[in-house]
């Protein structure tokens, strides 16, 4: 298993006692530092590297059953880089193998660009409706409500630039080049049928899907 944008370790706990072998890759070295200080005295051998997605020659071709790039992590580059991380995962994933990964999902951002739903009148809520006021004007003043509707995926700025696609988009884009495509909800965890795909309005999307 090759577990992408590794981070803190947070998915080793979870995965690496279930796999034959267990490499856990991030392009910050000292998060791979940190995972190697924690797992240092882990009972089965697992590997931690430093390594940028968009390149990664540390790999042969097909070295991978299982590829999973967990919490959003492809969502920081723009759409050239997630072009480049999708292309360097087919290459070392097995055929037949596993791609499993989440990105924010664009419905979601509706909230951002429909003033009923900016502007909540409930003053409990107003420090929530400030801070989408401060994100949609502020930061991401170059983005109106026609670009949002005509768009399959932005890059929305939430304090950091995220990108953000529609569930529908994402699959049709992952159907050209993987088989066995499917997406699961984030809050229901269950998988979401097509027609769903358009209105699901989770935060994030997993999708999972299989190597030619
Ligand atoms: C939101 S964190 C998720 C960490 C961990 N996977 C988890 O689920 O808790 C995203 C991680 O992806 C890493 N990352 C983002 N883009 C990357 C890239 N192009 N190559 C390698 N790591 C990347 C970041 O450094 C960060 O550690």
């Amino acid at each position: 298993m090759l577990d992408l944008g590794v981070g803190g370790g947070r998915t080793t706990l979870h995965f690496a006692k279930w796999v034959r072998e267990y490499v856990g890759t991030d392009y910050d070295p000292d998060l791979v530092a940190a995972c190697r200080s924690r797992f240092s005295g882990y009972p089965l051998p697992l590997k931690f590297e430093v390594c940028d997605a968009r390149q990664m020659p540390l790999f042969q071709d097909q070295s991978f059953d299982f590829i999973l790039f967990s919490y959003n992590g492809l969502d920081y580059g723009t759409h050239e880089e997630r072009v480049e991380i999708l292309k360097e995962v087919r290459r070392i994933g097995k055929p037949g193998g596993f791609f499993c990964f989440s990105s924010h999902n664009l419905n979601a951002c509706a909230d951002y660009f429909d003033w009923g739903r900016l502007l909540s009148p409930n003053p409990a809520l107003a420090l929530q409706t400030a801070r989408r006021l401060a994100r949609r004007f502020l930061y991401n003043r170059h983005l109106n409500a026609k670009t949002f509707r005509n768009s399959d995926y932005i890059l929305f700025d939430l304090g950091r630039r995220t990108y953000f696609i529609r569930p529908r988009a994402q699959v049709a884009e992952l159907e050209k080049d993987f088989f066995n495509v499917r997406a699961f909800g984030l809050v229901s965890g269950r998988e979401l049928a097509a027609e769903e795909l358009e209105r699901t309005a989770d935060a994030w999307i997993y999708y999972l899907c299989q190597f030619r």
